[in-house]
């Protein structure tokens, strides 16, 4: 991308004229990538747009509550939030292939916002943040790494038309975009975070209980990075389908093993994983292994390639 304010201009152009008069509602996840896409799209059609954040139950601890504020608060668009946790477990309910958990997650997001556009009148199209790795690694080049919410979970009967107006550009290049257009740094610099959220981060079946466990070690471990100060470009806890025996209050416990990932990139089709301080590591393995359920802790010391960044 040669030049950011060019290729605003060209982007709101385009959805001017996709749009007409229809209305658009907006996938918002909170992410910086969809952040950008509401406001390229709020800018070229101001009012014709409603953004809607569907609240899966698989965002990390306090999110669903931090986008409400902050979208509100610095966007002044109207967010209309949407409760589906309990579905979105149902929906999950003894499913373990990671592929068929990103179908289910993706189609159900897609359904939820087709039942509520349906409330609300009359939507013809749907903003979406995919961006250009989401397309790629969904196999337009003939490989499957892993199906991306935003591409391959759409399902065959989808009534919306799609506005994509960053899936031509990297992660990088969608931070500029963003900076170009206002959006504070910290919502600029925001981790990423997946589309199909903790539902991924779980092996195995998503359960209400494992659920709220990899929120409370997610959180701990997030804690103990802003607490040193460390600037990390993604950093996450993954809940591993292994139990493993151990000891509290002199008794055998058998619990879960979390697992921590800290990786380093620029784009997100590398990446190196990060040196963290002992300190750091020791600190958050003593904040979560307190956490009920958990009963030890690793650190994930691969880069990608071989891996990716996370575990499913
Ligand atoms: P992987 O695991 O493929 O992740 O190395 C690369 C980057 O993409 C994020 N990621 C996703 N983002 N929808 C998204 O919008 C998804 O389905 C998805 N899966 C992974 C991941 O967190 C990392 O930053």
């Amino acid at each position: 991308m040669k030049n950011i304010n060019q290729f605003i201009e060209e982007q709101i152009d385009a959805i001017r004229k996709t749009v007409g008069r229809g209305k658009v509602l907006c996938a918002l996840s909170g992410g910086v990538d969809s952040a950008v896409t509401a406001l390229l799209v709020h800018r070229a059609v101001g009012d014709k747009l409603l953004c809607m954040f569907i609240d899966s139950g698989l965002m990390r601890k306090g999110e669903p509550e931090e986008v409400a504020a902050t979208f509100g608060r610095h966007f002044g668009i109207p967010l209309q939030t949407v409760r589906a946790g309990d579905r979105f477990l149902e929906a999950l309910k003894g499913v373990t292939d990671p592929e068929a958990k990103r179908k289910i997650i993706g189609n159900l997001f897609i359904r939820v916002f087709e039942e509520e556009a349906e409330k609300l009148g009359d939507f013809a199209f749907l903003a979406q943040g995919t961006i250009y790795p989401d397309i790629i690694e969904s196999g337009s080049d003939g490989k499957l790494v892993k199906t991306h919410h935003n591409v391959g979970g759409l399902p065959e009967n989808l009534n919306f038309e799609l506005i994509e107006p960053l899936k031509t550009l990297y992660k990088d290049e969608v931070r500029a975009v963003g900076r170009a257009l206002g959006l504070p740094e910290p919502v600029v610099n925001r981790q990423p975070f997946p589309g199909p959220g903790l539902g991924i981060r779980i092996i195995g079946e998503v359960t209400a209980e494992k659920l709220a466990i990899l929120k409370e070690a997610d959180a701990a471990f997030r804690e103990v990075i802003e607490n040193n100060n460390l600037s990390v470009w993604q950093y996450f806890a993954v809940l591993t389908d292994i139990k493993t025996v151990g000891m509290r209050d002199g008794e055998r416990t058998y619990n879960y093993t979390i697992a921590l990932r800290a990786v380093d990139s620029t784009d997100a089709m590398t990446a190196e994983w990060v040196r963290l301080p002992w300190t750091a590591l020791e600190a958050a393995t003593q904040k979560i292994a307190r956490i009920p359920g958990v009963g030890r802790v690793v650190y994930d010391i691969t880069a990608k390639p071989p891996a990716t960044i996370e575990w499913e």
